[in-house]
């Protein structure tokens, strides 16, 4: 059976994963795999229905029901939930600060790891999360961990939201992200770890370009080696 060709990038959240993975998967002709819009699209479903967040097994079921799909073309990348345009909703604050307490739970990863593996199945492609390396790709030909400090990813997020016309204080970006690091790196399964075996790159002074580079070259030295 042909093998395809995997990128895990995995990190902490607003590191540059999913700017670095859209672009690296274009260059390359790989398939672009965003976890993160997976475990968010279930976030805004649970909450949509007023579900208890707290409730593992109840969310686990209503992902059973839930069809979320990732779809790609000229305008960037679109995600619906049963059909739904849920491309925006999912990235509003309130997604985000609920959806590490939704990816928390054995039964709801589950599901998703074994979405995400179908997903990589028949593709070569580039996927980003916090265990991709870890757990659900474990043996990915490049595996790389996205670093960047606090404060520059607070930064970053700041930027992408004043170009949506929002203007959070730094101060909010910088305690959200922090938060939301705790709880990943904390949780009891597939916490966000680095792979033993992944590259990491601190991107806290690099520009995109320099970050995309770097992981092209690594890319090409595992392809054709
Ligand atoms: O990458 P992101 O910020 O869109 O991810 C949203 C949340 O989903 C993140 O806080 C943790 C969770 N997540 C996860 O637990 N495992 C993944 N593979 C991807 C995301």
């Amino acid at each position: 059976m042909e093998r395809f060709f995997q990128i895990a990038i995995d990190g902490p959240a607003a590191a540059g994963k999913s700017t670095v993975a859209k672009i690296l998967s274009k260059k390359l002709g790989f398939v672009y795999i965003d976890t993160g819009a997976m475990y968010r699209s279930l976030t805004y479903k649970a909450q949509k229905e007023n579900k208890d967040l707290n409730d593992g097994a109840g969310l686990a079921s209503l992902l059973e029901k839930t069809d979320i799909r990732l779809e790609y073309g000229e305008n960037g990348q679109k995600v619906f939930v049963d059909g739904e345009d849920v491309t925006e909703p999912i990235r509003y604050p309130e997604v985000s600060a609920h959806v590490s307490l939704v990816s928390s739970f054995g039964e709801v990863r589950k599901e998703m790891v074994r979405r995400q593996r179908v997903l990589a199945e028949s593709c070569d492609v580039v996927m980003d999360g916090r265990d991709i390396g870890t757990h659900v790709l474990p043996s990915a030909q490049v595996k790389i961990f996205l670093r960047a400090s606090v404060d520059e990813r607070a930064v970053r997020r700041f930027r992408e939201e004043e170009q949506k016309g929002r203007h959070p204080s730094m101060e909010s970006l910088r305690n959200a992200i922090a938060l939301r690091d705790r709880k990943d790196m904390e949780r009891a399964v597939s916490p966000l770890v680095k792979a033993e075996d992944a590259i990491e790159v601190d991107t806290t002074s690099l520009t995109i370009d320099e970050v995309v580079d770097k992981i092209l070259d690594i890319v090409t030295k595992r392809r054709f080696r």
